[in-house]
Parts: C-alpha cells; structure tokens; sequence
C-alpha cells in the first residue's frame, strides 16, 4: 500500500463557514463541493471536514447524535457521497472527522442509558455514584470550564464529561463500544472516505478507578488560550493519554490498512516524546504536532519547537501533520502580531512547514492570510466563550465565513447574515481579489506548493542549517529552505552555492541563481534547489 499522506498537503475545512449553497448563512456539504476547483488549484491533496453529522450543535457538531448520517442543515448523505466524489475527481482525498470520546446528549445511546442503571445502553458512558458529601465523584474539570461531572436526576449517578455535559464521555472500557466505532469506520470507508481526523484522540480512555488529578504546575513556555484556566489547573494524570488508547487504534489500523486510508489523530500532546507510542507502525498514520500553536514568535523558540517535531517525524513509523492553525485557535496571523506583519510572518513559517518531513495542513483562511475578527459577545456562538463568560477565549475569531467575493455575504451566502459574524473583511482578503493579484498570500501560496511538488519525495535527514539569529534554515538532499523569522535583514550562507530559488516569498528572486550568501529580507523565505 502506499503511504499517499506523506508529502501530501492537508487542507481544513470548517464546514458551517467555507461555503453556503442554500442561503441559510451556514456552510454546507454542497458548497463544499461548488468550491472544490478552490482547494485543486491551490494545490491540495487532502480536504479534512469537521463534523458533518446530526448534532444539536452545541458545539458545532461536535456532539454528535447519529455517526452515520449528515445534519440536515448541512446536507445529506447524497452529499457527502457527491463530496467525495468530487474530491476524488480532482485528484484530491476526503477525511471524516471521527468524534469517538463522546457523543451528544440526544444520541439515542445516551438517551436510552439515562433510563437507569439496568438500561443496555447504560455502559456506553461512564457513570458514577456521588462522592460522599453529594458532590462529584472525583475532581476532573471540563476542557470548557467546571467540573467534568453532571448529576443525573433520575439515577442519582453523575455521567462523564471532558467537554459539554450534552457530550457525555463515551465508556471505552466496553467491547460494544469498540464494536459500534469499528463499523462506524466501515460505514465510511465503503462510502469512499480515504480517512479520518480522530478528535481528542489521546483521551479515548479513562484510568479505571478515576483517581483525582493532581495539581498542574504551569509552565509558562506555553501560552495559554485554547482552553478554559481550570482545566489548565490540572496535570492530567489519569483523564488523558492512558496506557491503553493506543489498543483502540492497532483494531482501527487493521480496518484503515484494508482500505487504504489515512488515520490522523489529533493527539493533542505538547511534549513530543509522548506522541512516540501513538505513531507505531501498528498504531496511527499521522498525528498532528500542535506545540507550534503555543510559543510565541520568537526564532529561537520556533526553531526549538521545528526541531523537537522533525526529531519526532524521523524516529517515529507514523508521520507528523504540521499546523500553524485550525478551527480552535486564534488565527496565526493574529497570533504573530496581526495585520501585514502577521501576515508575512505566517507565510514565511508556513514556508518552513511545507518541506519538513511529514504532511502539512493549511486551515480554511490561512492561504488568504485573513487576521482575527473582532466578535461582539452579543455574536459569539463557542460554547466556551457562553460557559466561562470568557468571550476572549472564544474559538469563534478562527471560525468566521470564508471570504470568497468582495460584496454583501462576501460570497459565502446569500443569507443577510451568516452564522457568524462576516468579520469586517477587506476586498483585499478575498479569494476573488487575490486571485487576480500576483502578489497575494493565496498567490504565494498556489505558486509555494507548486514549486514544494516537484521536489519531492526528498531524504528522510534534515540537517539544520543555522543555530541562532533569525534565520531558520534547513537541508533535505539538494534542497534548502530558509524563512528569516527576525526583524532585520540577515545575510546566510546556506551552502548552497550552484541552487537556484525554486520559491520566494519575493517572487521577483525565483529562477534566479541564490549566490554562495542569501540575504533575507525580516519575514522573507525561499526554497532552493540545485
Ligand atoms: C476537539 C475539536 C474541538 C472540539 C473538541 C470536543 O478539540 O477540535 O473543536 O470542541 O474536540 O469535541
């Protein structure tokens, strides 16, 4: 079989905000489809979709009520077979978004184990009797803020929760819950889907006796934001990452190989040694390496955290799936200091990504460059943002309707006004515009992973070119890329004396020889090749 994901270039796509074909203000299945020429011209191999599944909506699907059907609000499973199909004929492959560590509240699962303790369904989840003094049974706080427990009335037991409490944590230390995901994994590998995107896919299973979790010592390498401060509060000892989640995915593998697909998890684990056990050559394809989402610009501190996950991509089966975004942070734009500068940077960062051994991933937005919107409170829709009054914590700023066209709905729907708000969005971060502008981030883009192709595959060796100052530089075979990520100019010796700029993020340098020194611009990066 071959491994089609590596190399390949992913692309995510937040589905109630790329595209709206029925004019209800929220994106859908079909308009995905309508603007698939988007994602095959700019090069894309790999079209991820978050939750497309009947879901109250909570979360935004995900909390999910039946795994084997699509939302009527966003299409139907005629859809999604039109979605993979159009995906497949472009050349391109398709990625469910799997939601194994809960389910919604209204999943009939959960609906009939809430009857009482002698229901079949009640070992689905996982239910507790109260601690002695009448509070919850251990002290485990949801990712969205407040404890990971609710009381249910009628049983007198509290249910799971790592999330919302209408996603209850499903009971994976039962047989029949294995059974149900392993043919839900069928439904949509014979319906043509190359894979999934597993969600929280380190916190499947539980320790069994739930012991209280200790007390986190923050370090503040990371930045916080992604999720509320309690849950921060706590070293996750025993709610996450246990022993045996990797068990769930050597059963999936089997089923993915037979199929030829892809198993990408979302383990979102910041040291990257605890990502070695998920990436056996039993366990899962691909893992996604978020510790980039969670410094700071700083060179020395992104070319630390560019090393420690090539070091893992090269001493681990699996591969790793390189990230600057997704639907869950503020938006790298934003992150590196908004406006143009932000816009550079992340350019000049996602230039490093592309050719580092693993499968980088772009986010709905990132090709255009688009900055975090401002979000009313009285506008936002992230649960964590309702559930913590913490409306700067909100996701909603990653998650705004993507800019297609100058103009009211800004090509994204017909509607008046979309599920979110438009995000104040400037001609000029449209995909309309751009594509007629040589020098447009989605320009840079389309010409970065058109120049990226034809290099590849290169030798699994990565040899680091710089140690200090602000460019970061690295060698594959004949290839070196280099992004100066500081704020003045540096000239380098790349030792790459006969190369030829392949990329730049100046294009007026590409085709040209780069020279035995490479002066690079703040913000600039090139690909060379001899
Ligand atoms: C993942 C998703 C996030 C969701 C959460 C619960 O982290 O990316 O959007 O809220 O899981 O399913």
């Amino acid at each position: 079989m071959t491994a089609w994901w590596r190399d390949a270039v992913g692309y995510e796509v937040y589905v109630r905000s790329f595209a709206d074909a029925d004019g209800d203000g929220v994106g859908d299945l079909p308009g995905i489809v309508a603007r698939l020429d988007h994602l095959a011209d700019l090069g894309v191999d790999i079209v991820w979709v978050t939750p497309f599944y009947p879901s109250p909506m909570l979360d935004h699907g995900y909390d999910v009520a039946d795994y084997t059907d699509v939302a009527a609000e966003l299409g139907s499973l005629a859809d999604a077979d039109a979605l993979v199909a159009g995906a497949h004929d472009r050349g391109m492959r398709l990625l469910v978004d799997l939601v194994p560590n809960h389910s919604s509240s209204e999943h009939p699962w959960f609906r009939s184990a809430r009857r009482g303790r002698d229901d079949p369904y009640r070992d689905y989840y996982v239910w507790r009797d109260p601690a002695p003094d009448g509070g919850p049974p251990n002290n485990w706080r949801s990712h969205f803020g407040g404890p990971a427990w609710t009381l249910d009335e009628t049983s007198g037991q509290y249910w799971l929760h790592l999330f919302l409490p209408e996603q209850p944590d499903l009971n994976w230390a039962n047989p029949a819950v294995h059974d149900e995901f392993e043919a839900i994994l069928r439904f949509w590998l014979e319906r043509g889907a190359d894979g999934f995107r597993i969600d929280v896919a380190h916190s499947l299973v539980k320790h069994p006796d739930l012991p209280d979790d200790p007390l986190a010592v923050v370090s503040d390498e990371y930045e916080a934001g992604v999720t509320a401060d309690d849950f921060e509060a706590l070293e996750h000892r025993y709610d996450l990452d246990q022993p045996g989640v990797v068990d769930v995915y050597r059963r999936w593998r089997g089923i993915a190989d037979e199929f030829g697909a892809v198993l990408i998890g979302e383990v979102y684990i910041l040291e990257a040694g605890g990502l070695d056990r998920y990436l056996t050559a039993e366990g899962l394809h691909l893992a996604f390496w978020f510790a980039p989402l969670h410094r700071v610009w700083d060179p020395a501190a992104l070319r630390a955290v560019l090393r420690e996950g090539t070091d893992l991509a090269q001493r681990v089966d699996g591969g790793v799936g390189w990230v600057q975004g997704s639907h869950d942070v503020s938006r790298a734009v934003a992150r590196y200091g908004g406006g143009q500068v932000g816009r550079e940077r992340a350019l000049a960062f996602g230039v490093l990504l592309s050719l580092l051994p693993g499968t980088p991933f772009l986010y709905q937005g990132e090709e255009l460059g688009v900055d975090d919107p401002v979000i009313r409170p009285e506008d936002a829709q992230d649960p964590i943002a309702a559930r913590n009054g913490a409306y700067d914590k909100g996701r909603d700023v990653a998650r705004t309707p993507m800019p297609w066209a100058p103009g009211p709905g800004l090509g994204f729907t017909s509607a008046p006004r979309a599920w979110l708000p438009f995000g104040d969005r400037r001609p000029e971060d449209t995909v309309a515009v751009q594509r007629a502008d040589p020098a447009s981030t989605l320009s840079a883009h389309r010409r970065l992973l058109a120049a990226r192709r034809p290099l590849l595959p290169l030798p699994r060796d990565v040899a680091w070119l710089t140690d200090d100052g602000g460019v970061v530089a690295y060698r594959r075979g004949d290839v070196v890329v280099a992004a100066n990520l500081g704020d003045d100019p540096e000239d380098v010796d790349l030792g790459a004396p006969g190369a030829s700029v392949r990329f730049g993020t100046d294009r007026a340098r590409e085709g040209s020889p780069a020279g035995p020194r490479v002066r690079l611009a703040p913000r600039e990066a090139v690909i060379l090749a001899s």
